[in-house]
């Protein structure tokens, strides 16, 4: 890796490859949100992008001449396919097509973008799109199956409507889930090696216990740490699956997400997809209690009397993955306001789980409903700190801990 390449820190200079899809559109959006980080960006089309969408299009946006041939002899006076290969930090193709994936895997150069490519060592990010039977195809498979051996990365694709007029798995990630995977510094090769491939089912968010068609009981978790972890789990090549409470944030690019609105949906969807996960982290904020009744009609005042509400016990579905035969690598979260180590490690024993992240809640702003959180990390031989960072950091963070315990548990 070249002096230039930064494997950790955020990238300042990304060519954006485009290849030959619908999608094509969609680059420019991608170019935008990376101009708007400060980052310089330059593009290299494919010929049969532009068939798509118009270079113009490109150099308007990121500011810089926009190539699109090899053969181009102003700029090739100069070896400018190996200055571009040189000049990028890191390289990501967007769309990628099925033809340009097969180019890629089978090391061609017959174009500037695949011989840049050869030629680079920046970290490469490919992100397909393509219709969704060309997706499940075997030969498109392989391939990408091949440029991931070698170290790309990649984004997507996701499920959804296709503007071939199917629905499935093919489209393009979104230009911001896009930018955000290929700023973000490297994922730890180390987490990598130990949790790729391995499957994680992840809780996340409040619940919310009906008390009538328009009432309910809730906490104010917002997701956002579940979430941040479900969004890194991903990137270090997990297959993340994540049970959701009510929130407000959309689904991280790359996971699948089960939506569920009280504990014992949670419960319902938890023992639906445990079989077969390797690590499970509940990050849920479930409620302890549900009422013992839900009115199907709106409840009425009553005079000026007042209203006695009666709360049964939820199912602990913690304890419950725990207790299992064939139970994951299970972690629990715990929020407490004070006694925080006593109340984590009573959690952690009486549970048998194999690592809880405890936070102290209320203290300067983070941990519930905010943007940054501080851990502390206790398993049953040790503990560690994750300070105070952004949920995203602290993510990476805990991941890497879990790695670690797992990659220990192994040997
Ligand atoms: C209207 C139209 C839409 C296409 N959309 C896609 C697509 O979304 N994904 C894909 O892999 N190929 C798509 N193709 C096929 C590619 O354009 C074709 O394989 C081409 O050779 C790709 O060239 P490139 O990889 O050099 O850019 C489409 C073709 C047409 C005519």
């Amino acid at each position: 890796m070249s002096a230039s390449t930064s494997v950790s820190a955020s990238p300042e200079r990304i060519l954006v490859g485009v290849a030959g899809g619908i999608a094509a559109y969609k680059a420019a959006e991608l170019v935008r949100r990376l101009r708007e980080r400060g980052v310089q960006v330059r593009v290299v089309m494919t010929e049969n992008a532009e068939r798509f969408v118009a270079p113009l299009t490109f150099q308007a946006l990121s500011g810089e001449p926009v190539r699109t041939s090899l053969w181009d002899s102003a700029a090739e006076a100069a070896m400018g396919h190996i200055e571009l290969a040189r000049w990028a930090q890191r390289i990501v193709i967007a769309p990628a097509s099925a033809d340009l994936i097969a180019r890629l895997a089978q090391g061609q150069a017959g174009d500037l973008l695949t011989t840049l490519c050869l030629a680079s060592e920046a970290p490469l990010f490919v992100a397909p799109a393509m219709n969704r039977v060309m997706w499940a195809n075997a030969a498109v498979q392989a391939n990408v199956a091949t440029l991931a051996t070698r170290g790309a990365t990649l984004l997507g694709p996701d499920e959804g409507d296709q503007a071939c007029g199917e629905t499935g798995v093919g489209r393009m990630w979104e230009a911001g889930a896009i930018a955000e995977a290929v700023l973000e510094p490297r994922p730890d090769p180390a987490a990598r090696a130990v949790l790729a491939g391995k499957r994680l089912l992840l809780t996340a968010g409040p619940t919310f216990e009906d008390l009538d068609p328009v009432r309910y009981l809730g906490n104010r978790s917002s997701g956002r740490m579940g979430y941040a972890i479900a969004t890194q789990a991903q990137r270090l090549g997990m297959d993340v699956i994540l049970v959701s409470g009510p929130v407000s944030l959309p689904a991280p690019s790359g996971v699948r997400r089960v939506s569920v609105r009280s504990a014992e949906d949670m419960r319902e969807a938890v023992q639906a997809h445990v079989s077969g996960t390797d690590v499970f982290i509940a990050t849920a904020a479930v409620a302890d209690f549900r009422p013992s009744e839900r009115s199907d009609s709106k409840i009425k005042k009553r005079g000026d009397g007042g209203l006695t509400l009666e709360l049964v016990q939820n199912p602990d579905i913690l304890a419950e993955v725990a207790a299992r035969q064939d139970r994951p690598f299970v972690v629990g979260f715990a929020a407490e306001t004070h006694d925080v180590e006593r109340y984590a490690r009573d959690k952690l024993e009486r549970k048998r789980l194999d690592m809880i992240a405890a936070n102290r809640v209320g203290d300067d702003g983070c941990g519930f409903d905010a943007d940054c959180n501080a851990l502390e990390v206790f398993w049953p031989e040790g503990r560690a700190p994750i300070g105070k960072a952004s949920k995203t950091q602290v993510a990476r963070e805990l991941l890497g801990m879990i790695a670690e315990r797992l990659g220990e548990l192994r040997t």
